[in-house]
């Protein structure tokens, strides 16, 4: 038997299958974990290995999967070469990877691996594949030893400890039920010996399906070596078959980057309802309070106190900022600005250093300068507001005309009043003031006054 171990990895992803547990109209693969759909952490997963090419199958909802997986590459940075094969019947993992044979015959060494498994990691992967390669196996798989093995194909050894097969839950004897080893569903396999193995598949089972984990019976029979590599710990090896799974592994994901972020130096109050992700940088210090989210490519500086209740997205907040109970998203907060209870940030806003954005305030696409301040209950959009610029309580652009969105400019050390209208396009000048209640149609130059308003008459009461 050739066992040429050298040569090109291919990595397959399975990902046709609908997902029936899930009870769902979103193909399971795409049910998002950290913010994001499951596959990308099976994507990411794969292109950490630089394999020659990745392959996706894909079945069940194709478009939509397929489009998630090309904006997640996108997201990423990810610019390996991704093949997409279309399993056509949906009739089991063996017949995806059946269809997949023109993909996976360009390769010495495939990796075969699903997209339900989101918490497999580096380095699980990598040893598996280099006990595949010093064993010089033909198979290798990874299982893993639960204590609840309910719902997995368990691994039969023989009285030596050798692999035999793996048997389905609903095909196992109660004797093979009460096996605790088991598949975790990824694979590395000798493609040559593969080809074989898949062509013998059969439906003879309780699902009727191709089952993938039925051709490394085939390939020992055959004669070729199929071992098994144990992760240390059950935890990466659980799939996500239904929303109880997929709760733990968003649980089990949170709970991993979360102490990455504790052991570079920032505080959590309380892990259990604080939310982070992959791509998240939190700087040396920071207290993240309960009930934070933070998403996307966040990245938080020093000595921030963010939360409790904020969700944080996409945004860069500079040192010793403070963010409460606000909703933030594509902003940027230079140092020492501090923002809510209750603010909205909408995307484009950045402001600082040492800006004030207080309760109830909602900014658009705007700039606010050095020491500025919107202290309470103002709507902001499409403002270039200068620096040390007070807006009053109440105060808001009326940046859309029905029609089109314009501009309000605010000059540096301006002061407006409380209950202003600035009806843009508008131009506030330096050093200017607007008195409270006026509604601002025209610019106003620098260092002068304007009333726009009625002026107050006293009448005796009747
Ligand atoms: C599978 C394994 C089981 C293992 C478990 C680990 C088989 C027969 N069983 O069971 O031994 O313990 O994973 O999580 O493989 N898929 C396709 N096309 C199909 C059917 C499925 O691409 O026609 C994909 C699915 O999208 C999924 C993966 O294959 O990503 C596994 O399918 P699933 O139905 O979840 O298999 P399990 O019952 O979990
Ligand atoms: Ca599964």
């Amino acid at each position: 038997m050739k066992t040429d171990k050298k040569g090109p990895l291919g990595v397959l992803i399975l990902a046709a299958g609908q997902g029936t547990r899930m009870h769902s109209a979103l193909p399971k693969v795409l049910h998002r974990i950290g913010g994001r759909p499951m596959i990308h952490y099976t994507l990411r997963l794969a292109a950490a290995l630089k394999p020659a090419a990745i392959g996706v199958v894909v079945g069940h909802e194709a478009d939509t999967v397929r489009k998630a997986v090309a904006d997640s590459l996108a997201d990423w940075g990810i610019n390996r070469p991704v093949t997409f094969i279309h399993q056509k019947s949906l009739t089991g993992s063996g017949a995806a990877v059946l269809e997949s044979m023109p993909f996976l015959k360009k390769f010495k060494t495939a990796l075969v691996t699903a997209g339900d498994t989101p918490l497999l990691t580096f380095d699980t992967l990598h040893a598996v594949l280099k006990q595949h390669e010093d064993q010089k196996s033909q198979v290798t798989l990874l299982s893993a030893r639960l204590r609840d093995p309910r719902g997995y194909g368990r691994i039969v050894r023989s009285p030596l400890g050798e692999v035999v097969r793996i048997v389905e839950e609903l095909d196992a004897t109660p004797k093979e039920a009460a096996i605790t080893e088991v598949n975790s569903g990824t694979y590395c396999f000798e493609v040559g010996l593969l080809v074989d193995a898949v062509k013998k598949l059969s439906p003879k089972n309780a699902k009727k399906e191709l089952y993938l984990t039925d051709a490394l019976e085939h390939i020992r029979t055959g004669g070729g070596r199929v071992s098994a590599y144990m992760t240390a710990t059950g935890e990466e090896a659980q799939g996500v078959n239904n929303r109880l799974q997929l709760s733990n592994a968003e649980r089990i994901l949170n709970r991993r980057m979360l102490e990455r972020l504790m052991l570079s130096g920032v505080t959590i109050l309380d892990p259990n309802t604080t939310y982070t992700d992959a791509d998240v940088e939190v700087g040396q210090d920071t207290v993240l309070l309960p009930g934070t989210i933070l998403r996307g490519k966040t990245k938080v500086g020093r000595q921030c106190r963010i939360g409790p209740w904020t969700r944080i997205q996409d945004s860069v907040i500079g040192n010793e900022c403070e963010v409460i109970c606000s909703y933030v998203k594509d902003t940027r907060l230079l140092e020492k600005t501090n923002v809510g209870p209750f603010a909205h940030l909408r995307p484009g806003t950045v402001a600082g250093p040492r800006a004030r954005i207080g309760n109830f305030v909602e900014i658009k696409a705007s700039r606010m300068g050095y020491g500025s301040k919107v202290p309470h209950l103002s709507y902001i959009g499409d403002a270039d507001i200068a620096e040390d610029v007070n807006v009053g309580a109440g105060s808001i652009t009326c940046n859309y005309d029905g029609k089109d969105k314009h501009k309000t400019v605010i000059g540096a050390k301006a002061f407006i009043g409380s209950n202003v209208n600035l009806v843009a396009p508008v131009r506030v000048g330096r050093g200017a003031l607007v008195a409270a209640g006026s509604t601002i149609t025209e610019d106003v130059p620098d260092g002068m006054m304007a009333f726009a308003r009625e002026r107050q008459v006293n009448k005796v009461r009747k």
